[in-house]
């Protein structure tokens, strides 16, 4: 049986839908802190899934897990994850993302479970020093939360030396897009990210899109991401369950396409694929915000034999069906 935490929210319920559509076993551990109980509803028609509601940061509610449930790998997504929250409130990161990690893996020494895969991010190579990011480049974050993720990282490279535990750390760019039939999505409450926040200024009710800056040194003024689809983000974890399975040893991957869009870029495309004129406020640069942050992806080609297959017209097509869905659910 897989444990995947944080399985409720955007990344672990996509990554939920294919262990089960593949015929595995899952069990969901969330707080239902930024995920949704009707996610995990839906989640119950493709497959054995197993709920169990609790928090990382108190250790018997995940020993418990452990103890109910024949384990025999873990994928961690469970995190509190939005920079701007995490600068204003250090403590609530963490406590949550560090020590919860911490209580998951002591779960898992005690009840032997020794392969991982966890969820760290771009944000952990803090302002590039140079593009596109490959897994060499140095680890510097500029904020809390890409501070947690780093912390992580190293507590898992010292637990492999220490306890042979194996672990994979996903680093994600830009994540977008959700599943092809839509049956679960992105579903932030505040949401930060871009092509959702754009989407939302298409209905009624939605206010004009904010872009932040557009006097940087880029083709167009505006910044530049990787976006990996979500889909496409998920495969490479089911890879990478695959590589431990075969007795591969704790490594460590980039996820994104090797390629970039800017901000005007993908908003011009969120208005083809809308067909709406979408109302657009431009503001002055936000602070800390990168120019240019684009994944060197070889390693996870070379070594996962991992391919990403979509687009961003791709992402923003099933963004918007799923937007569409979230916006008739919650009026
Ligand atoms: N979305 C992105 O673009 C992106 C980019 C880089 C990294 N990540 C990482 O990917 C992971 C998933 O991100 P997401 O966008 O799906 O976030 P999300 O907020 O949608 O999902 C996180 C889930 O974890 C649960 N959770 C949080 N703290 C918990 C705790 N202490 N105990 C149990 N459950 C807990 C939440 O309730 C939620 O269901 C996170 O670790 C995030 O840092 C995301």
């Amino acid at each position: 049986m897989i444990l995947v935490t944080g399985g409720a929210g955007y990344i672990g319920s996509h990554c939920v839908l294919s262990l089960l559509k593949k015929g595995e076993e899952v069990v969901v551990f969330d707080s239902l802190d930024t995920g949704h109980i009707e996610t995990i509803e839906t989640l119950k028609q493709f497959g054995k899934l197993k709920f169990v509601k609790g928090n990382l940061q108190n250790l018997s509610d995940i020993l418990n897990v452990f103890k109910n449930n024949e384990i025999t790998s873990v994928v961690h997504f469970a995190a509190f994850s939005q920079v701007g929250e995490s600068v204003r409130d250090p403590q609530k990161y963490y406590y949550n993302n560090v020590f919860g990690s911490l209580n998951l893996l002591k779960a898992m020494l005690e009840y032997n479970v020794k392969k991982i895969v966890f969820s760290s991010t771009a944000a952990t190579y803090g302002e590039p020093d140079y593009t596109p990011i490959d897994e060499k480049h140095p680890q510097n974050p500029i904020n809390p939360y890409g501070n947690t993720k780093l912390m992580i990282e190293k507590i898992l490279d010292d637990y492999d030396k220490a306890y042979g535990l194996k672990s994979i750390r996903l680093r994600y760019f830009n994540v977008a897009g959700a599943d092809r039939d839509c049956a679960v999505g992105e579903w932030h409450d505040p949401e930060t990210h871009l092509i959702p926040n754009i989407l939302k200024s298409t209905f009624s009710g939605g206010k004009p899109f904010e872009m932040y800056g557009d006097d940087y040194d880029t083709r167009d003024g505006t910044c530049v991401r990787d976006y990996i689809n979500v889909e496409d983000l998920v495969a490479a974890h089911l890879l990478a369950l695959d590589y431990l399975n075969n007795g591969g040893g704790t490594n460590y991957f980039n996820l994104g396409t090797n390629d970039g869009n800017t901000v005007k870029e993908v908003f011009a495309c969120c208005e083809r694929v809308t067909g709406e004129k979408i109302p657009v406020n431009i503001k002055p640069r936000r602070a800390g915000d990168p120019v240019v942050l684009v994944a060197d992806n070889t390693k996870a080609k070379k070594e996962l034999g991992w391919s990403p297959e979509k687009n961003i017209e791709q992402s923003i097509l099933t963004a918007y069906k799923w937007e569409e869905k979230l916006n008739s659910r919650l009026s």
